[in-house]
């Protein structure tokens, strides 16, 4: 086939699949059905296009709409249409954005987006890239609080030296578990300190901790800041954690993969990062609430250098001509993703104001959803809402409250086309409600409540009866 008419098959395969999508429902098949409906294994005759748009029209077909506003399961749903414009021409132009050469429009859109970042975020004299995501952001920033805080670490390993400890919220996000795992500090060296009512990290217990690594002559290097928990939207406070790190002197990153976006709107800002521009680093993901595709990332970090000095190895003569110019000497991977594209064209066609008042309309639409939960007779909030996150079930007298909202939660899977999150706080599974979507408005909360309350009422008597 023509590129020409590849092009055309495309747009019309698009445009049909976005005629068709179900406005009511998401799809569900169960994994049998699946594997039957898709029939992977089946041979293809060589090179048919006929065929190859077969498999496309299967995937567009059995795949999860995750733009329909009954996909509530996840910190993103359907992406932006400017990031996917980005995404089409990243594939398109296929590049690695790790040299000049190869990729001189995405490194300079890349370090743009940099700068744009380090300025919002009140990082004056930083440095930043664009990862795969916060779990790797995550891992990258403990590597760099590593090597700082022992010099040789990077040439000699760990080898004969004093026991490193990092300390995380318990609702910290599990990337810090697999860093800890990855950077040789081990995950019994990364301490959990309980958390608040609100969620947020105790501090009076962290300073117990602390005095507890000091006793045994350890090093604390790491202190992490979940900002947005993963379940709660719980915020450490960074005010607390400034002070401590003033006595303490350890590196104080902030995990914002989700929570972060809340830095696009002044107001936010305030409420939930103050003191953000002190930390030493910082992630936050734009393919979370703010919609841009997956993966959209940022790392940022207070200092200069240190990306390159730790993320740099090896001899890469072959490839790098300049550590100024060529982001993939400070990054970990050597073919890297162009995912500058998909950022500036969200951020040329949103600007900071739109990302700002979409993220308090999600904010207050949070906000209406627990009122309307704890005004219903039904359903339950599981711990008030500290920010976004609102974590909520059904209301259940005389059975068990986590098999029936499993059961809920199935129920409305399979049979209404409506993708909750199941979540856990202290083992007792809820839904974790994460508005994220843009087409997500009142009406359609009011929908979605209606229909659990509809389904859970049919459950509820269904049991009685049986
Ligand atoms: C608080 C927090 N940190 C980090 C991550 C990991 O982000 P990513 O999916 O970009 O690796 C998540 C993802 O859910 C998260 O909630």
């Amino acid at each position: 086939m023509q590129q020409k008419h590849l092009l055309n098959k495309i747009l019309q395969t698009l445009i049909e699949y976005t005629n068709k999508k179900d406005k009511q429902k998401i799809n569900y098949n169960s994994l049998t059905e699946l594997e039957n409906k898709l029939d992977l294994t089946k041979q293809d005759n060589l090179e048919d296009w006929d065929q190859l748009f077969v498999w496309v029209e299967k995937y567009l077909k059995y795949s999860i709409d995750t733009s329909n506003p009954n996909f509530v399961n996840r910190m993103w749903s359907g992406a932006n249409l400017p990031s996917i414009i980005g995404e089409i021409i990243t594939a398109f132009t296929n590049t690695s954005a790790c040299t000049l050469e190869t990729a001189p429009v995405a490194t300079l859109m890349e370090r743009y987006m940099i700068e744009q970042m380090l300025k919002i975020v009140g990082f004056k004299n930083g440095e930043g890239q664009m990862t795969t995501g916060s779990s790797n952001a995550n891992m990258i920033a403990m590597m760099i609080a590593r090597n700082k805080a022992l010099k040789e670490v990077k040439k000699q390993g760990l080898f004969k030296q004093k026991t490193l400890f990092a300390i995380v919220s318990k609702d910290s996000h599990y990337s810090l578990d697999k860093a800890a795992n990855i950077l040789g500090i081990g995950t019994l060296n990364l301490i959990k300190i309980p958390t608040l009512k609100t969620g947020q990290m105790n501090t009076l217990i962290l300073e117990k901790e602390i005095d507890k690594i000091k006793r045994q002559d350890g090093i604390l290097f790491f202190v992490c800041a979940t900002l947005g928990t993963t379940v709660l939207g719980a915020y450490d406070s960074i005010i607390e954690l400034l002070k401590i790190k003033q006595k303490h002197n350890f590196w104080l990153h902030g995990d914002g993969a989700w929570g972060g976006s809340a830095i696009m709107s002044p107001y936010l800002k305030d409420k939930f990062l103050t003191g953000i521009e002190k930390l030493d680093s910082f992630t936050i993901d734009f393919h979370k609430m703010l919609g841009s595709n997956l993966i959209c990332n940022f790392l940022l970090i207070n200092h200069k250098k240190l990306l390159l000095n730790s993320c740099s190895g090896g001899d890469n003569s072959y490839i790098f001509r300049s550590e100024e110019n060529d982001l993939g000497v400070s990054s970990l991977q050597c073919g890297r993703r162009v995912d500058s594209l998909k950022a500036f064209l969200d951020w040329k066609f949103y600007q900071r104001k739109g990302f700002a008042n979409r993220i308090e309309n999600y904010y207050k639409l949070a906000k209406f959803a627990e009122n309307f939960i704890e005004q219903s007779n039904e359903l339950e909030m599981i711990t008030k809402r500290v920010s976004f996150n609102v974590c909520f079930r059904f209301k259940t007298k005389d059975i068990d409250p986590d098999i029936f909202n499993k059961k809920l939660r199935n129920e409305l899977y399979t049979k209404n086309g409506i993708l909750l999150c199941l979540s856990y706080i202290d083992k007792k599974p809820l839904f974790r409600l994460l508005i994220n979507n843009v087409y997500t408005n009142k009406e359609k909360l009011i929908q979605l409540f209606n229909s659990i309350i509809k389904t859970g009422m049919s459950l509820k008597l269904l049991r009685i009866n049986s």
